[in-house]
């Protein structure tokens, strides 16, 4: 077996958009070398989101290959429906319903564009999303690259955000539902949550990037409300531009990695009648600076 492991050679290519590679060449079913570890590290800070298609992998070896990359992190606490109670490494993305209860979260709506729980101190670094099974069309997955955001972002916008934070709503989840524990709190100024800097520095490859985690409820502490949500705006009109995004059309198989440092991203709905079921880790991050 070690034999076959160490012929594994990784290749990245790129997808031609704004981010993302495919790898190939790696069965993450089996233990990587500490060369194809470095290797997949290298194409994950060059090109933000990576795709490994064709992949056979259970909860541990999707566990095992979060790993390589830091310590997981707890899944989201999940919305006030009846998702599955209870916290884990693994979390499951999934509209399907199984004896009356929802096996997963996120149902089959769209979801808008946003950073993994972004409105925790520490936000995971990354996150990893294994698809078991996919509808025949709707639920893409959107990635969005927050280096060029802040690259193109115009100068008059880059001014305004200079040394301020903004604060994550932490109530409600991308697809809009109230997180279980939490109360509604419709004005902004209100809002619980982490501040994080509006402009954060990659800790591995020391660039800058546009770091706005979510839209809804977001708000710039030290501005009055209406400045604040004409900044916010301005900013997500910016930062949603279609030129910034990659978008990944599912198969079963496919496992995605993406850095939640310097990319948002977002999901299509789809027919709820469909079945979806995606497995998620997500590792853990420092405090963004
Ligand atoms: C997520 O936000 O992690 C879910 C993305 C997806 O379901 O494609």
């Amino acid at each position: 077996m070690t034999a076959v492991i160490e012929r594994q050679r990784v290749v990245a290519r790129p997808t031609g958009g704004a981010l993302g590679a495919d790898i190939e060449g790696v069965d993450l079913a089996q233990p990587l070398t500490q060369e194809t570890t470095a290797a997949i590290k290298d194409a994950w800070a060059q090109n933000l989101v990576l795709r490994f298609r064709g992949q056979r992998l259970s909860d541990d070896d999707l566990m095992r290959f979060s790993r390589q990359f830091g310590e997981l992190d707890w899944a989201p606490v999940a919305a006030t429906t009846d998702a599955p109670e209870g916290r884990d490494y693994v979390m499951v993305v999934s509209n399907v319903v199984e004896n009356g209860k929802p096996i997963g979260q996120l149902g089959a709506y769209e979801a808008v564009w946003h950073t993994d729980m972004s409105y925790v101190a520490e936000p995971p670094q990354a996150s990893a999303l294994y698809s078991l099974e996919v509808p025949e069309s709707g639920g893409d997955t959107g990635f969005s690259n927050m280096y060029l955001a802040l690259e193109r972002l115009p100068a008059e916008l880059r001014r305004g955000i200079e040394g301020r934070v903004c604060r994550h709503d932490a109530s409600r989840n991308s697809a809009g539902e109230l997180r279980r524990g939490y109360v509604d709190a419709p004005d902004p100024s209100q809002t619980v949550g982490a501040d994080h800097p509006l402009v954060r520095t990659h800790p591995v490859t020391g660039k800058k990037a546009l770091f706005l985690g979510r839209r809804r409820n977001a708000y710039i502490p030290g501005l009055p409300l209406a400045e604040s949500e004409a900044l916010l705006d301005a900013l997500w009109d910016h930062a949603s531009r279609p030129e910034l995004a990659w978008y990944q059309q599912w198969r079963p198989g496919d496992l995605v990695l993406w850095d939640n440092r310097c990319v948002m991203h977002r999901r299509d709905a789809f027919d709820p009648a469909a079945r979806r079921v995606m497995h998620r880790t997500q590792i853990k991050g420092d405090r963004p600076y």
